[in-house]
């Protein structure tokens, strides 16, 4: 009986033993001042906006540090399935990049991100960010996630001086203008198109859909208005499959600033790519707009701008959420949002920026964005239009066709898993 009493009170005694450190207030440790900021802006032309606002982060809030977690790997090829892994085993970063739109809405449905209504009320963004933005980030009447800017998807880079060198007198208005001057540029030796890893070529057949069917086309594939099986919908993808043929698929970048080098090395003539471009062009590669490097839309899409917009989220059940709100301010703010644009090759989300920090390419870009005339559609890559299962199956499907290039087959999937992932 004894034994069983000494039993008994050993064991009340060592879970007193273990309870004690717990009631009691825990020392704080230099990890209690950190804020993990997760995003795949590694890199040149990628991390220098973002190094930016955290240094002035920093410096508004004495003490507390960034822990900048970006994975590299461009438009998150790498990062976004590291982040899913770790929300899945609850151990989210303070902050995460996420794009506005579909990919985010997935996020608010599974309940991985809060609320941020109240911060919105609080900083007064709903009055200096577009509506139209608001949209792509209010589910339900709350609002998501932090936009930092707005890229541009549907751009053609080249050289002027590659463009002078083989007698091209401006970039192709059209598709059918492409195929008819890759002819030229194959001739001479050179290829017509380059290209990345396979995520840069979703972003080329996102602009060669937007070329060839027109914004309201475009748009009409992704909200089930349009069949992908419809004779226009499977000419265009004929279209890309020959625009394809014209490109180094079989030799492609490892990412997308070497698909920039070779461009300005002149052994490539175009690439398809966002306006990031213009940050490593410029600013790492020190190139200068218009002289040595230039953009146009891409063929067919002139006026319309593929937009997409970089935004920071508040993560449920986060360590530190008081912090993860600072970090969310200096994000929304003005100051914040022109130190990281001009850096970023992007334009700011807020519609208050100061236009004389926005030199070069920036000033025709946010002169474009302003314009009333000019048509807004949202990217299928970057997570505007799709959200994300429908975007894996389009992955999968895209890497079986730019093998076996059956238009009809690629078409079929990709309208059969549209309805699969509704
Ligand atoms: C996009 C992202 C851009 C840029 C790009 C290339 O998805 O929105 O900010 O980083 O990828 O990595």
């Amino acid at each position: 009986m004894w034994q069983g009493r000494i039993g008994t009170l050993a064991l009340i005694l060592v879970a007193a033993l273990l309870t004690v450190p717990l009631s009691m207030p825990r020392a704080s440790s230099a990890r209690d001042n950190q804020v993990e900021v997760y995003s795949w802006w590694t890199g040149p032309g990628e991390e220098e906006g973002l190094r930016a606002m955290i240094k002035d982060f920093e410096t508004k809030n004495p003490g507390v540090h960034v822990v900048n977690a970006a994975v590299s790997g461009g438009a998150g090829s790498n990062a976004k399935a590291i982040l899913a892994s770790r929300l899945l085993a609850n151990d989210p970063p303070e902050s995460y990049q996420r794009h506005a739109g579909f990919e985010l809405a997935d996020d608010v449905r599974s309940g991985k991100v809060e609320d941020l209504s109240s911060l919105y009320a609080e900083q007064g963004w709903a009055k200096v960010i577009p509506q139209g933005l608001l949209d792509k980030i209010t589910i339900n009447g709350s609002i998501y996630a932090v936009p930092v800017n707005i890229h541009r998807a549907n751009l053609m880079w080249y050289s002027p001086g590659t463009l002078r060198s083989l007698g091209i007198a401006a970039p192709p208005r059209s598709w059918h203008e492409f195929l008819q001057q890759a002819v030229a540029i194959r001739a001479a030796g050179r290829t017509p198109l380059t290209l990345g890893p396979q995520w840069t070529q979703k972003h080329l057949l996102e602009t060669v859909l937007l070329g060839e069917l027109g914004p309201d086309g475009y748009e009409g594939l992704w909200d089930g208005r349009i069949r992908w099986t419809s004779p226009l919908v499977l000419q265009a993808l004929n279209t890309f499959k020959q625009v394809l043929a014209q490109s180094d698929i079989a030799s492609s970048a490892a990412d997308w600033q070497p698909q920039m080098d070779r461009v300005t090395a002149g052994t490539a003539v175009y690439a398809v790519m966002g306006d990031w471009s213009y940050s490593y062009l410029s600013l790492t590669k020190k190139l200068r707009w218009e002289l040595d490097f230039n953009a146009a839309a891409t063929p067919g899409s002139d006026g319309v701008y593929d937009f997409l917009s970089d935004s920071f989220t508040l993560p449920t059940g986060t360590r530190r959420p008081d912090l993860a709100r600072q970090w969310l301010i200096e994000c929304g703010s003005q100051a914040g949002q022109d130190l990281f644009n001009p850096r970023k090759g992007s334009i700011p989300a807020r519609f208050d920026a100061d236009p004389a920090l926005y030199g070069g390419y920036l000033g025709w870009a946010l002169q474009q964005w302003r314009d009333p005339r000019t048509r807004i559609v949202g990217s299928l890559t970057h997570g505007v239009v799709a959200d994300n299962a429908w975007n894996a199956e389009i992955d999968t499907a895209l890497g079986l066709f730019v093998q076996d290039g059956d238009v009809g087959k690629f078409a079929r999937t990709v309208a059969a898993k549209y309805q699969e992932t509704r």
